[in-house]
């Protein structure tokens, strides 16, 4: 089966690192297809030319977050959700473009978390939606599902809403593609509530009984949701005396 992975990517100082940085461990990856989705009005140079020299397989699209949702400044980092219209915008592309009757398996790979390669021969045989533990996540060290004795998902272990129907980070589970076609109005939504846009897909093509634990019954973690601090650029803030900010060099 072929790995479509999607990942929502936004304007940034620290864009081209994080990108360049799972590029790179995706270029290891056999059969795997990147759709990446620009949170812009158009696709940009810096994110084009990347796809271009990546090596990878792609599809590159754009779609801006509208301006009533878009993070300001002055929000806090959890008060609006991330990547919704462009998660939605690639599921409309699998819709039109992916070819049926080829076995494929859909993952959210969100442009700062770091992957390991063993993730991506675990969710590759996924024949309904595969899941497992996602390390530095919730203010724990890691959460996964919990099983029972017949190794199905019973519950989850969690920092945070235990109580929602699918307690687990978008990094932590992937789907059948089959099923997002069979079932053409999932996707995510603004009006979810905060934390339920894991279980709003999954809520819409899955029961938990159908869920596959994998990585040794939900043991390994192999996806870290890690966050990259954002650096302090005192040249660009015009604090460093006699330096020049030089934007002709990408960064
Ligand atoms: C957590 C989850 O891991 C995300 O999958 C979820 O979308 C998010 O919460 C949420 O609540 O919406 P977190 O690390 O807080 O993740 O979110 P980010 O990594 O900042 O954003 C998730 C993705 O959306 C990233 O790929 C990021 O580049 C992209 N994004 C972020 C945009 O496309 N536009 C933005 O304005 C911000
Ligand atoms: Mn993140």
């Amino acid at each position: 089966p072929t790995i479509f992975a999607i990942t929502p990517t936004h304007t940034r100082p620290l864009q081209k690192a994080e990108l360049t940085r799972i590029s790179q461990t995706f270029l290891l990856i056999p059969n795997f297809h990147w759709i990446i989705v620009e949170d812009a009005e158009t696709r940009t140079p810096l994110v084009t030319n990347l796809l271009a020299q990546s090596g990878l397989s792609y599809t590159h699209l754009n779609a801006e977050t509208p301006k009533e949702w878009k993070l300001l400044l002055e929000d806090p980092q959890w008060k609006k959700p991330r990547g919704v219209k462009q998660r939605n915008a690639a599921l409309q592309w699998l819709r039109n473009h992916a070819d049926p009757r080829k076995p494929a398996v859909v993952f959210f790979a969100d442009d700062d978390n770091t992957y390991s390669l063993e993730l991506f021969e675990e969710m590759r045989n996924t024949k309904t939606v595969s899941v497992w533990p996602v390390g530095l996540v919730g203010n724990v060290r890691f959460e996964r599902p919990i099983l029972d004795e017949h190794d199905k998902v019973a519950n989850w272990s969690t920092g945070w809403r235990p109580e929602r129907p699918f307690a687990i980070d978008m990094a932590g589970f992937a789907i059948n593609l089959k099923l997002l076609l069979d079932n053409p109005d999932a996707e995510f939504s603004f009006d979810a509530p905060r934390g339920y846009q894991e279980s709003t897909i999954l809520g819409a093509v899955v029961t938990k009984e159908n869920l596959e634990p994998k990585a040794s019954k939900c043991t390994k973690v192999y996806v870290w949701h890690t966050r990259t601090e954002n650096p302090k650029l005192n040249d660009v803030k015009g604090k460093v005396p006699g330096m020049v900010v030089d934007w002709t060099v990408e960064v």
